[in-house]
């Protein structure tokens, strides 16, 4: 009886906090780049996807368009706090602290380095 109402009370808890966590990484990186991560998949990866792979909703970041050489530190920034150029990314300045862009920044270029060692 009594493990029965604790599994009760579990089911939804945990529904309720994989809800709002969003996307699990799958991808293991370094602690310094874990902050970064977090903030990433919370508030990113609903659309660019887990490990910012890309959806169908949006693009994979984890490319070389977007590499540090061809997309600069700040072109991320303004991308985050305006939205892309054409409005098909809003703006996503209320979701995150200057300090979360700058952690995400940390992270995203991180993954990208590791994939392009990954394939050399
Ligand atoms: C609501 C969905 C959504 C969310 C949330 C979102 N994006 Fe996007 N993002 C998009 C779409 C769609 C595009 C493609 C935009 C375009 O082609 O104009 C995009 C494009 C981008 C680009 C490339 C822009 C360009 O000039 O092509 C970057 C960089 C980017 N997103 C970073 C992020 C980061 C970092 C976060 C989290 C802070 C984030 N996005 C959150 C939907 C989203």
């Amino acid at each position: 009886m009594k493990n029965r109402s604790l599994v009760k009370l579990f089911i939804p808890l945990t529904l309720l906090l994989t809800s709002c966590a969003g996307p699990t990484p799958q991808k293991i990186v370094p602690a310094e780049f874990e902050a970064g991560q977090v903030s990433f998949h919370k508030v990113c990866a609903g659309c660019h996807g887990v490990d910012a792979m890309g959806t169908s909703k949006a693009p994979n970041l984890i490319h070389a368009k977007f590499s540090k050489d061809s997309y600069s530190n700040n072109k991320i920034v303004k991308t985050i706090m305006n939205g892309s150029q054409s409005g098909a990314m809003p703006s996503q300045k209320r979701k995150v602290t200057e300090e979360d862009i700058k952690q995400i920044i940390k992270y995203l270029r991180y993954s990208q380095k590791d994939i392009e060692s990954s394939n050399t």
